[in-house]
């Protein structure tokens, strides 16, 4: 009896297996699973089915490319390892959840170093930029591009216009070391949380509030369940896309060649397609707030609240200076603080 249920065992492990496993290209097309936590009508989400749609024609027959949004198939904290492992080949992480692989992509993290998205763009496509993209080699990840998302803004349940305001309330952040410092230097804390848990969090109270750009606030309706969208332009939400390297080093030339080309092709659209979203998303949110008042109401800041902010998070800069280096923060910020 034992033994049957061993042989069954077995066998529902070897058909589990075969259906995952990546077949060499000579016997099929190589499966490629594209994971990432949005909604598919986000920059993110259009531009991985660009991406699909871009290297099944340059390549065809020879990949299918499988995208899973929403954290279908992982979500934050398990897509990396998930990565590392080869149960997924591509992922499409926010920068600030890449403390545990390198502490100098903490750059785009730091409050206000880029005065807008354009500014984060400049920096990217700059040497020390791209530098970053082969930063974490070492742990067998590497990236191949980065994708523009948009400004982040400060959320909460209350109404709020000066850090003094937000004193005392807790704040979903992302995996980031620099936003829990954020949010200690205006006097709130920060709660690491995943994105599939944000909407949840908040609407229950969990936490009070959170930042993140129109797009995500708007297809995650968490402007919902917040009374306030304070528009700050704090940080910049932009994304690295990463590879395992062991699987990407093991790719046939021709198709390591025609992902890098697909790859570069979705990111000319998410790039294009960025503002656009977010401004969509900003003007629905505005509407939304019209014909409920009790959605959240967007609050544009002056420019002498924004001195105020900026001086609160100032010290932030200094916790992390040695971690990312001097030379590298001056490199970010000269494309427009
Ligand atoms: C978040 O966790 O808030 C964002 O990084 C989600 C995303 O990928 O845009």
């Amino acid at each position: 009896m034992l033994k049957q249920i061993m042989k069954l065992f077995a066998a529902i492990i070897f058909i589990v297996a075969s259906i995952f496993a990546v077949p060499a290209h000579a016997d099929g097309p190589i499966i490629i699973k594209f994971s990432h936590v949005v909604a598919e009508n986000t920059p993110k989400g259009q531009a991985a089915l660009e991406f699909k749609k871009i290297a099944e024609q340059k390549l065809p027959g020879k990949v299918q490319v499988q995208v899973f949004p929403n954290s279908q198939l992982f979500g934050d904290g398990k897509e990396m390892e998930a990565l590392l492992l080869n149960d997924v080949q591509i992922i499409a992480p926010s920068l600030s959840k890449f403390d545990r692989y390198t502490k100098k992509i903490q750059v785009f993290d730091l409050p206000f170093i880029f005065k807008d998205a354009n500014a984060a763009l400049a920096f990217e496509n700059s040497k020390e930029g791209k530098a970053l993209l082969t930063s974490m080699k070492g742990k067998g990840l590497i990236g191949l591009d980065y994708w523009s998302n948009g400004m982040r803004h400060f959320s909460a349940n209350k109404d709020f216009r000066l850090p003094k305001d937000i004193k005392g309330l807790k704040f979903r952040i992302q995996a980031s070391d620099v936003y829990e410092e954020i949010m200690k230097s205006v006097g709130a804390s920060g709660q690491k949380l995943a994105f599939a848990e944000v909407y949840q969090a908040l609407d229950s109270g969990v936490v009070d509030g959170q930042e993140n750009s129109f797009s995500n606030i708007y297809s995650q309706k968490y402007h919902e369940v917040q009374k306030t969208i304070l528009e700050t332009n704090h940080g910049v939400l932009d994304y690295m896309i990463v590879v395992n390297e062991k699987w990407w080093d093991g790719l046939p030339a021709d198709v390591k060649k025609g992902l890098t080309e697909a790859m570069h092709e979705a990111t000319i659209l998410n790039n294009k397609i960025a503002k656009q979203k977010n401004d969509d998303a900003r003007a629905a949110i505005v509407a939304s707030n019209t014909a409920n008042p009790k959605h959240a109401k967007i609050v544009p800041m002056s420019a002498a609240d924004l001195a105020e902010w900026k001086k609160a998070m100032e010290p932030v800069y200094k916790k992390f200076e040695a971690d990312i280096g001097p030379d590298l923060i001056k490199a970010a910020a000269s494309h427009g603080k």
